[in-house]
């Protein structure tokens, strides 16, 4: 039986902010939520979630019925705060300890931790680091046997240089906490209950204490601020970058790329620098997306390409496209095949069927599009009265001259043509020309204005 403890009870002051600190985001993600993932991977009968008072933003921001929830009142260490979720723990139970401020931890180093519970009452997951300061080091006999974990802030200079730190990271079994977590004291430089104290009382009582030495160092990092967030976020983000490369996606620069949430795509795509992908996007095959895109919860097709600077909001769009440069497709508009749209486009709650065009400055909203339809600059669908939305039709093999406006509802009608310049407040016939008119005159002798002296 395996139970789970996450830690977030900390104060997370480092951070300095209004937000709980395991609720900032590691790829659009709180962090808090990558390690639960994690912890469920795992199938635990329980995950143990120790919160500070207070914490309703971290309770409410989970649903999940594999959740226990312990208060921890104050923040009188790490002993303290697992003590707040051993009444809800079965004595048989194995306990696997891990820290919401630790979001790249995977599955993959967690897994022998558990497995050496078959032979030892207590497993610590220990990492070896070239500056292992502000870390718990890991003392040894001369025999190498581990006896205890000593505190930076009370060890010796000659424990200090110690590089073996224990990573905060263990797996024990409950009876064990149950036995020597009542007989951890305070009496330390921080006046706090370390759980790792119980280190040196499983050796007093003749406990079997393994290890694991995590193989990944990465994935044991801790975030106390900013400057720690940003790291664990480059790493996570090369992470996703890697295993999209290896499925076969080009990407310019792992650098240069933000994956919050999830990126599925094809063969043979293209990722330029600077993209950012937000909650769920499917790119189909051959398709590229050129520099300095925002796409969220967007479907795009196959050879379809997404021109610089383009904005995608929960739209969808078919194969063989051409979107942007610099186009905004707003929640609601779905491009089909051999579209294109071109730089400056607003696209709202419109619907475009095959190989139409709309290829300059123009605001299509509330809209639907027929095939073949080619939509001149500057026209506008006048969707809105001021109270109420209209809806604009315009069927198939409609010509729309430039500038202009649609003032909706109207339908235009099928293979219609319309003269540029155009204010159309009323249903225009299929097959014909239709424009409004105004008269060009030219008043002949008319002089600009001109400052006067002094002026
Ligand atoms: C802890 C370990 C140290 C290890 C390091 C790895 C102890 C005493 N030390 O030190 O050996 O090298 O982690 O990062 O355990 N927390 C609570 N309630 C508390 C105190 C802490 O929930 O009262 C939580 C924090 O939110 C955090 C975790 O426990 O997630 C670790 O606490 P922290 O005070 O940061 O311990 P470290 O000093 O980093
Ligand atoms: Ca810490």
């Amino acid at each position: 039986m395996l139970h789970i403890i996450i830690l977030a009870a900390g104060a997370g002051q480092r951070m300095h902010s209004n937000i709980s600190k395991v609720m900032h985001e590691v790829a659009g993600t709180p962090m808090i939520k990558h390690v639960f993932n994690t912890a469920a991977l795992l199938n635990p009968n329980k995950i143990h979630i120790v919160v500070k008072p207070k914490s309703q933003d971290i309770i409410e921001s989970f649903n999940s019925p594999l959740i226990e929830w312990a208060i921890q009142e104050k923040q009188l260490g790490t002993a303290h705060a697992i003590q707040q979720a051993i009444p809800n723990i079965p004595k048989d139970a194995q306990v696997l300890i891990l820290y919401a401020d630790v979001p790249l931890i995977t599955e993959s180093t967690l897994t022998p931790l558990i497995s050496q519970m078959d032979s030892s009452k207590l497993c610590l997951l220990l990492a070896k680091l070239d500056n292992p300061f502000g870390m718990g080091r890991v003392i040894r006999n001369n025999k190498g046997a581990i006896q205890s974990i000593i505190e930076e802030k009370d060890a010796t200079p000659s424990q200090k240089n110690i590089q073996e730190i224990y990573t905060g990271i263990c797996c024990i079994n409950a009876e064990t906490l149950h036995d020597l977590l009542p007989k951890i004291s305070n009496n330390n430089a921080q006046n706090e209950y370390y759980l790792t104290d119980i280190i040196a009382l499983a050796v007093q009582a003749n406990l079997s204490v393994s290890s694991v030495t995590a193989n990944n160092n990465d994935d044991i990092l801790g975030v106390n601020n900013r400057a720690q967030l940003e790291n664990v976020e480059r790493i996570f983000q090369k992470r996703l970058a890697h295993t999209l490369m290896l499925k076969g996606v080009t990407i310019a620069d792992s650098n240069r790329i933000d994956i919050r949430g999830s990126l599925q795509c094809g063969t043979d795509v293209y990722i330029d620098v600077n993209n950012v992908f937000i909650d769920n996007i499917d790119i189909g095959n051959n398709s590229i997306i050129e520099p300095n895109c925002i796409l969220t919860n967007v479907k795009i097709g196959n050879n379809t390409i997404i021109k610089a600077n383009s904005i995608l909001d929960n739209c969808i769009i078919g194969d063989d496209c051409q979107i942007g440069p610099f186009t905004r497709l707003r929640p609601g508009s779905e491009i089909n095949n051999k579209c294109a749209i071109g730089n400056f486009v607003e696209v709202k709650n419109t619907k475009i069927a095959e190989n139409s065009k709309a290829n300059h400055l123009s605001y299509l909203g509330d809209a639907i599009i027929g095939k073949n339809v080619n939509i001149g600059a500057g026209t506008i669908t006048c969707n809105y009265d001021g109270a109420h939305k209209h809806q604009t039709i315009i069927e198939d093999g409609v010509f729309i001259g430039s500038d202009t406006q649609l003032v909706a509802p109207v339908t235009v009608g099928s293979n219609a043509t319309i003269g540029a310049g155009s204010t159309i407040r009323k249903d225009v016939p299929k097959d014909d020309l239709t424009l409004t008119t105004s008269v060009q005159k030219t008043i002949h002798g008319w002089q600009r204005p001109k400052k006067k002296n002094g002026d």
